[in-house]
């Protein structure tokens, strides 16, 4: 039997803080239902808590899952099986960066981020878009009402980065799987194409806890411009159908430079405003 109060539900990973949260604050706003994941309980609580005071309307469930654990996926498909979650959106934001050098920084640290940035998201897509299709399905047979002016096309946005487009040394893995994350969901896109809208979301510098968490609040990517979090994930909402999303002027002028460029000088130049 469906649970008809968490029908139109998303999905996102990394929403007790960040851009996760935000996607969690805008998503209620149109009167989609939310299942929130990440690490941290209480602050998954308090955003519980606050949106559900602010839209009493929206069902928003909460699951304290570290995406690092072995059984991390199958924790989130029991959940979502348990509860009769019907998913209308899935966004695979959960993700960090270490800086430093590759050989020098710990190797435990840099399994955990090849885990949550690339296996984590490409496991949930693989584990979920069964769900988001069957959602597809429905609402082409109109079985779905849109209800609450939600408009209950099937999506998945995958949170890579501007720095999917080049090398960056001091940051090097973190650069490697955006690079991961934007090819897996431009090729997603074309094979989901008329079922599940796919986007690989590629943010430049935002004001979050990011930096903060890959010590790099002092380098010069986050002295220059940086983006507020409301502008980016807004604009993320309203392109969810276009396969990649750069937000913000800065951003795209900087991904068109670094394709005119040879890759020797836009490596050499992240590494200056890395280090
Ligand atoms: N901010 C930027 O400048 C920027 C630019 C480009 C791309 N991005 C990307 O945007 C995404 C969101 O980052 P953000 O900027 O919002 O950073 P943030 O404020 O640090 O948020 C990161 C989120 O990921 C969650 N997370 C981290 N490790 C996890 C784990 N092992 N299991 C479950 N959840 C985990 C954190 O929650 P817990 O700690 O509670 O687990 C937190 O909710 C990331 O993929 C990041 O790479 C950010």
């Amino acid at each position: 039997m469906e649970n008809d109060e968490m029908k139109n539900t998303v999905l996102i990973t990394g929403a007790s803080a960040g851009l996760g949260e935000e996607f969690a604050w805008q998503l209620a706003e149109q009167g989609f239902n939310l299942l929130l994941v990440a690490r941290r309980t209480e602050r998954l609580s308090t955003v519980q808590r606050n949106i559900s005071i602010k839209y009493p309307s929206v069902s928003c469930l909460v699951l304290s899952v570290d995406l690092n654990e072995a059984d991390a996926l199958a924790t989130l498909v029991n959940f979502v099986s348990l509860q009769k979650i019907e998913l209308t959106g899935l966004i695979n934001n959960a993700g960090f960066g270490i800086r430093g050098e590759f050989y020098a920084l710990p190797a435990n640290r840099q399994r955990e981020l090849l885990q949550v940035n690339i296996n984590a998201l490409t496991m949930l897509s693989h584990a979920f878009i069964p769900h988001l299709t069957a959602t597809s399905i429905a609402v082409h047979n109109n079985k779905i009402p849109h209800s609450q002016g939600v408009q209950a096309v099937p999506f998945i946005i995958n949170v890579a980065s501007t720095a999917a487009f080049q090398a960056g040394p001091n940051l090097a893995l973190y650069y490697a799987s955006k690079a991961f994350v934007l090819s897996f969901s431009e090729a997603l896109h074309e094979e989901l194409k008329g079922k599940i809208q796919v986007s690989a979301l590629c943010p430049g510098a935002t004001k979050t806890e990011f930096a903060e968490v890959a010590r790099m609040s002092n380098s010069l990517v986050f002295k220059l411009r940086v983006m507020d979090k409301k502008a980016v994930v807004s604009y993320a909402l309203k392109k969810r159908g276009k396969a990649i999303v750069i937000p913000g002027l800065m951003n795209k002028i900087g991904v068109i430079a670094v394709k005119l460029l040879p890759r020797f000088i836009t490596r050499k130049l992240a590494y200056q405003i890395q280090k």
